[in-house]
């Protein structure tokens, strides 16, 4: 297992949607294992594919009950099928440094993947669960959270990161 390096806006990498995973291979478990410990060296709560540059729809997350960063699972070209309410809630990612913001997700979502095996399931999440599996699966679709902010704040956000990539190329 490697840690993999975290792509940061504005990469394109993390513009793209990715493809849905056909065959489970060693590749795929490799990236899979790969990001489960790239995550929890990073002290994230999910990763996906697409920001250790990997257009395929793959995420980790975190088990937010167990409170130890020991455990995660995987979901393989997952989709909410469902979802209900609204929470809001201050979210970041480890794609956008330090910056954070209040987001509005639906409070309780379904969902359905395929997990390591290959075997179809479903899920059904809550609050923080549910907040992970929007913002990671936001992310297959090129969507980082900002994104989903009012156009102000949004464009502060992406402003600064830029100034900040700009100042970090000139390194
Ligand atoms: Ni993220």
């Amino acid at each position: 297992m490697s840690v993999l390096y975290v792509r940061v806006y504005p990469d394109p990498a993390l513009k793209n949607k990715a493809k849905p995973v056909e065959q489970l291979d060693s590749n795929i478990k490799k990236l899979i294992a790969d990001m489960g410990e790239t995550m929890f060296a990073a002290q994230g709560v999910g990763l996906a594919a697409p920001q250790v540059g990997e257009s395929c729809r793959v995420i980790v997350v975190c088990i937010p009950e167990k409170k130890d960063f020991s455990s995660y699972m995987a979901l393989i070209n997952p989709e909410i099928i469902s979802a209900e309410g609204e929470d809001i809630a201050e979210e970041g990612c480890l794609s956008a440094r330090d910056y954070r913001a209040q987001v509005m997700r639906a409070q309780k979502v379904k969902v359905c993947y395929l997990d390591e095996t290959g075997s179809k399931c479903e899920l059904i999440a809550q609050d923080l669960m549910a907040r992970i599996l929007q913002h990671e699966i936001d992310h297959l679709d090129g969507i980082l959270f900002f994104e989903r902010l009012s156009s102000i704040k949004r464009n502060l956000i992406k402003n600064r990161l830029r100034k900040l990539a700009k100042t970090a190329a000139g390194d």
